[in-house]
């Protein structure tokens, strides 16, 4: 796999190992900080590399460029723009077992996993320049009021916003960053990246990747840096004209509170409910729940976070997802186990605590509770009740609460009352009842007979409450990154025109 890597040309890559410079204005720089972040592998701690702890003089100057590159880009066809996206997403895909191999050791997620996330990026790009060129404006009439006619139109097309900042999360560093720079590029935008400390390395790739496919200097940008240096003076920068961030909702809601007036999309937590009907297939329903809530050791926000299943099946199904749960794989990522590191031993005394609460208020534990380094073994914990933390927080841990429930209303009652809304779930063979509990909840978007999950990424994928703001999805987020341009047409005297308009 190391050999892969000498396949992609490093020069980005300073002499002294693993160390990367950020890319600005087409240039790989050192920050004149002189100071880098240190990046470990989560499942070993051993070092993976470094990055740039870039300065507030240098994302100044980073966000100034790419608004003075907004001209260049904008003017370049749909067709051009979507081109460089295409070879864009035939480079992430050559390099897709490389650039896995690096985000596996960065952020500790299994090799497949890491390398699916690659190709599931290259994809999104492909579906992102597709659906840029099918975009449409539209012409309206003024006659739908009174006292207006035909002879007033307006006619709308988009525009883009300007320079948008990018900030990714550590559980998908590459796709999730990716989901908006590709929109964001598609809209005619300049982009300017900040990725999480954690997680910094593979979205860097970007920069390589975007240059060799065409984008101009100066247009697409990555800065590196801690968040709580540089994160609020990029999103209150004057020349940023919209946030788009996944990550957790304190922050997203600290970043709310302080960018003022600009648009923002927000991919927030959430506290997914897996409602469980008696008369749900339930072989199928235990896979989605020990898959939807253990993949990346559940460190996902659309994880499955708590499972609400009714009386006649709740035993059966606790058993099935128990023996199911007790046959995942638990180790090292290269070797692709299922449940590896958490993203940091501080994320495992969270996730401790949420289990410590639960079995001292008299969760019954079923299996896990035991950790070594930041690996947490799956945690399943029976007869959980409104009055523990588990039953409402989000613990990004691999760590699953069964609630009992008597009733669909008070399975739609718990769901509800929690302060996320990502998704939801309904198992049952009854789609009549399945498609009335989905319109109660307060959910985002509403899995019947399958976990909860973002893909595939044309879908709307959007969260309520504490969970988002804004919608994405491929067309979705092409929409949120630009915006309709108006001019309207008052024609005047249009029939005498008409009759003066004569050449004999
Ligand atoms: O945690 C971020 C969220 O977008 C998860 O995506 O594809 O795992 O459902 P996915």
């Amino acid at each position: 796999m190391i050999e892969e890597l000498e396949k992609i040309p490093n020069s980005f890559v300073m002499r002294d190992g693993l160390d990367f410079k950020f890319y600005a204005s087409g240039s790989w720089k050192k920050s004149s900080s002189g100071k880098t972040i240190v990046i470990k592998n989560p499942y070993n701690d051993k070092i993976v590399g470094a990055v740039q702890a870039c300065t507030i003089e240098e994302a100044d100057k980073v966000i100034t460029m790419a608004n003075e590159s907004i001209e260049c880009w904008e003017e370049k066809t749909q067709r051009e723009r979507a081109d460089i996206l295409m070879k864009a997403a035939n480079l992430i895909k050559e390099w897709a077992n490389p650039l896995g191999y690096i985000m596996m050791k960065e952020i500790g997620k299994p090799i497949k996993s890491a390398v699916s996330e690659i190709i599931r990026t290259s994809e999104l790009f492909e579906a992102t320049a597709e659906a840029g060129l099918q975009q449409e404006g539209e012409a309206i009439y003024g006659d739908a009021f009174k006292g207006f006619s035909k002879d007033k139109m307006s006619i709308t097309y988009r525009v883009p916003l300007g320079v948008i900042l990018c900030i990714g999360p550590f559980n998908y560093p590459f796709n999730l960053t990716g989901s908006k720079i590709a929109p964001a590029l598609m809209a005619g935008n300049t982009v300017v990246v900040k990725p999480p400390s954690q997680g910094a390395i593979s979205p860097l790739f970007f920069g390589l990747i975007l240059e060799k496919a065409g984008v101009p200097p100066g247009v697409f940008n990555i800065i590196t840096g801690k968040g709580s240096e540089i994160g609020d003076y990029l999103a209150q920068h004057p020349l940023v004209d919209m946030v788009a961030f996944t990550g957790s909702s304190e922050t997203g809601k600290h970043l709310a509170s302080v960018v003022g007036m600009k648009p923002l999309l927000l991919e927030l937590g959430g506290k997914d409910a897996a409602i469980v009907l008696n008369d749900a297939n339930l072989e199928l329903t235990a896979d989605a729940i020990v898959s939807g809530a253990f993949s990346y050791s559940g460190q996902r926000c659309t994880a499955v976070k708590r499972v609400l299943p009714m009386p006649g099946i709740a035993d059966k199904l606790i058993e099935l997802v128990k023996k199911k749960t007790l046959n995942l794989s638990i180790g090292d990522p290269e070797e692709n186990a299922t449940i590896g590191p958490l993203i940091s031993s501080k994320q495992c005394d969270f996730v401790q605590g949420l289990i410590d609460d639960a079995l001292r208020k008299g969760g019954t534990l079923l299996c896990g509770n035991k950790r070594e380094g930041n690996i947490i073994w799956p945690t399943l914990i029976d007869n959980v009740t409104i009055e523990m933390r588990i039953a409402w927080e989000e613990p990004f841990g691999p760590i699953l609460p069964f609630i009992r429930v008597n009733s669909a209303e008070e399975a739609i009652d718990i769901s509800n009352k929690s302060e996320y809304g990502l998704q939801g779930m309904i198992f049952t063979e009854n789609i009549d009842l399945a498609f009335n509990i989905a319109q109660e909840l307060e959910v985002g978007t509403v899995q019947i007979n399958g976990k909860s999950e973002r893909g595939p990424d044309h879908f709307p994928f959007l969260g309520t409450k504490s969970s988002g703001l804004g919608t994405q999805g491929i067309k979705y987020s092409i929409e949120a990154m630009s915006r309709p341009k108006g001019i309207v047409l008052n024609l005047s005297e249009k029939g005498k025109l008409i009759k003066e308009c004569k050449y004999d």
